[in-house]
């Protein structure tokens, strides 16, 4: 698969079956989430992966109780949607060095998120970017903390992975005529 066809392609994948992902395959993401650019090449970039499900599982319920608290669903269905999240087999957890690139490690890390999220596609998995765990700062804490993460560092993503037992329907996308201006605004 050629990288426009992986862009043109991707989908957030939430239902997984119960097959284990190689090391190989994992190798291969990571390496290809460290090849992403970076501002000044500072590359904060550190990648836990996660295969405990003790931990996916209070990642998914912090992640439906995120949604919940912000009010964006009823509980109960966040939980079924994060728990069935959290069979996937690895997550990936994204977190950068603050310290070593105050301005712009949120963009970095969300580059390398995105190559990741590609590189897994291509291979023939499925992937979801996982932003409603870290969406509030408790949250957040409590990740990095069961992680033993420094304080320096920041969580940007968490990317479930895995094989997809179900593609997800069409979305909307709004018209790419809209989103482009030539020359000015
Ligand atoms: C910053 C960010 C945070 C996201 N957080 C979540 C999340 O917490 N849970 C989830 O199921 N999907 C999450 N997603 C995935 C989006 O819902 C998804 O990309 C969007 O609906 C478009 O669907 P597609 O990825 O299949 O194109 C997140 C995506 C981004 C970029």
């Amino acid at each position: 698969m050629d990288v426009i066809e992986a862009i043109k392609t991707r989908r957030s994948i939430r239902l997984f079956k119960k097959k284990d992902v190689s090391p190989q395959k994992i190798v291969e993401i990571l390496e290809c989430g460290v090849k992403a650019p970076s501002a000044s090449n500072f590359q904060p970039w550190e990648f836990v992966i996660v295969r405990e499900p003790k931990i996916k599982n209070r990642i998914g319920y912090l992640g439906a109780r995120s949604l919940f608290e912000r009010k964006k669903r009823k509980l109960k269905d966040s939980k079924k949607q994060f728990a069935q999240i959290a069979e996937a087999p690895v997550f990936i957890v994204v977190a950068c060095d603050t310290r070593a690139s105050p301005i712009f490690w949120k963009q970095d890390g969300a580059a390398a998120t995105q190559n990741m999220l590609l590189a897994a596609h291509s291979q023939g998995l499925g992937g979801v970017w996982l932003g409603a765990p870290v969406a509030l700062t408790k949250h957040k804490n409590e990740i990095k903390k069961l992680l033993g993460m420094p304080r320096h560092y920041d969580i940007v993503s968490i990317v479930a992975l895995g094989y997809s037992a179900k593609l997800p329907r069409s979305r909307p996308m709004k018209d790419f005529k809209d989103k482009v201006h030539f020359e000015r605004w």
